[in-house]
């Protein structure tokens, strides 16, 4: 993401990311038929990861820049497209000299603490009638997931006191206020359950909380990780395991909204 699963211990494993976790660009194509990126077009991709779908935006003719706060994942998505111009940067502090057409986000405003930070980035980013196109977790998204990382947790004999969720999960009211705040009129939104297929069968589960939720076990030695993640497994099974699958259950939000003239 994509300015996201940045953990200050543990960082980001691009090599993984790209390995495994491929349904994040590969799930895109909505969104990005919602941008409709047009040939000439100066495009953002906030929180661009490993860069792939900011070189789908390139394909359609845009002139794009990525931008990530992960150092790792902005090194890996200049490895994977060199052509392309990437910047790392924070999302909720992000200033160009260049306006932009539009700003894309998918996948990553949820990892991104201070949304009115990162909105009133994204609206001086844009010129007037400029185009904020976005997917991001909607409220609910991983709930099941969440529930079964702190009910393991507890299950092992730590503590769930503290506030383990990194992500920002809105409603569509929330933030499309938040976005009318800064001055972005929402035309479109959207949200919508996506259960999502993992890949690598029974080790899936364990790869994704490996990758995004290091925050509900990196105070953990790796017996007690291990112990984490088969808890968490046998909770989740009934539920979200099929068809020699794991699938997480996402809720997603989309939203467009234009810069006021
Ligand atoms: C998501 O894309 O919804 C997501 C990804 C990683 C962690 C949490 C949510």
């Amino acid at each position: 993401m994509e300015n996201h699963p940045k953990d200050a211990e543990t960082g980001w494993d691009p090599a993984l990311y790209d390995a495994q976790h491929a349904f994040v660009w590969e799930r895109a194509a909505e969104v990005l038929a919602l941008l409709a990126p047009q040939p000439g077009e100066r495009i953002l991709d906030l929180g661009c990861g490993t860069g792939h779908l900011t070189s789908r935006i390139a394909a359609a003719g845009a002139r794009v820049v990525g931008l990530d706060i992960s150092p790792e994942m902005i090194a890996e998505a200049r490895r994977n497209y060199p052509e392309l111009e990437f910047v790392a940067g924070d999302g909720c502090n992000f200033h160009f000299e260049q306006p932009f057409d539009a700003v894309f986000s998918n996948a990553a405003l949820h990892w991104m603490r201070d949304p009115d930070a990162v909105a009133r980035s994204i609206a001086e980013a844009l010129v007037e009638g400029g185009r904020f196109v976005a997917e991001l977790g909607a409220e609910g998204n991983v709930e099941r997931l969440v529930e079964a990382l702190r009910r393991g947790r507890e299950a092992i004999g730590f503590g769930v006191e503290r506030d383990f969720n990194p992500w920002y999960f809105p409603t569509i009211g929330e933030y499309a206020s938040l976005l009318e705040t800064q001055g972005l009129e929402v035309t479109y939104a959207l949200v919508f359950d996506r259960p999502t297929p993992l890949e690598a069968g029974e080790a899936g589960l364990r790869n994704w909380l490996r990758m995004f939720a290091a925050s509900f076990w990196s105070d953990l030695d790796a017996r007690k990780q291990e112990e984490l993640f088969l808890v968490v497994e046998q909770r989740l099974r009934g539920d979200l395991f099929r068809e020699g699958r794991w699938h997480v259950d996402y809720r997603r939000l989309r939203v467009v909204a234009r810069r006021a003239e």
